[in-house]
């Protein structure tokens, strides 16, 4: 059996059908979701998993409809306030990959203020992807290796300079709503990551699903291109 994984990170996918299967609008399925991504945030901080880095908002995701963009803001907005206390109170360090300066000010501001004042957490380092794009991710890390006047471009020179830098790669990447896809989401840092699909859409995902997709992690036999 593998031991539990150091990071895990998420797909969470299924928002708009879970409400639409409902006649409810798109919003309530991303506030539903919202409340998934808080009750997986304590149940990795309850079984010691060290990264979770949960996928919120993609390059692409600019392009839906206006309105659904700034509903998404509003709910990240509140969400980076008002569980900041408690990431405090439980050593969660708060971070983001992607490029956050696109976001409006407001919420750039909010994100601000709980990074710095989680910075200390040392339990469980939770990332949003926002306005995060795996190859665009790749290609800023390039260029930060040329500022650097690094000559010789290398995997671990590359790893250095990504947003994730300094973070282990996921062990267990978990994607729900049945799409089989990556979705420009940490291309890099998946090379050896195990993938774990499900179709529950994740404002119905629970922490008994979060338990058997790390069971089934567990048993898995990770080879690295070698024989067992
Ligand atoms: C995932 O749910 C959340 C975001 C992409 C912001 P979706 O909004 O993609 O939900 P579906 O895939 O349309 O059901
Ligand atoms: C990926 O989901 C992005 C997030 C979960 C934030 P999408 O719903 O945007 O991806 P596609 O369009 O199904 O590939
Ligand atoms: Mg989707």
């Amino acid at each position: 059996m593998n031991p539990l994984p150091s990071h895990i990170a998420i797909i969470m996918d299924g928002n708009g059908r879970w409400a639409g299967q409902r006649d409810l609008p798109r919003e309530a399925g991303h506030r539903q979701g919202a409340q998934t991504a808080e009750a997986m945030v304590e149940a990795c901080h309850e079984r010691g998993i060290s990264y979770l880095t949960l996928y919120a908002f993609s390059d692409e995701n600019w392009e839906r409809p206006v309105e659904e963009v700034i509903a998404l803001m509003q709910l990240l907005d509140e969400f980076v306030i008002s569980k900041r206390d408690k990431m405090k109170k439980k050593g969660i360090r708060f971070r983001t990959i992607g490029d956050i300066s696109r976001l409006p000010d407001f919420v750039l501001d909010s994100i601000n203020q709980t990074i710095s004042e989680t910075a200390d957490g040392n339990k469980l380092t939770l990332t949003l992807a926002l306005s995060y794009g795996s190859r665009a991710e790749i290609c800023r890390a390039i260029e930060r290796c040329q500022k650097a006047g690094i000559q010789r471009i290398t995997p671990e020179a590359i790893d250095a300079h990504l947003d994730t830098a300094g973070y282990p790669d996921p062990d267990l990447l978990i994607r729900t709503s049945g799409e089989h896809r990556i979705s420009n989401y940490l291309l890099w840092q998946l090379a050896y990551t195990e993938l774990y699909f499900t179709n529950t859409m994740w404002p119905e995902f629970s922490e008994a699903d979060l338990d058997l997709a790390i069971d089934d992690y567990r048993k898995r036999d990770r080879r690295y291109g070698r024989v067992s």
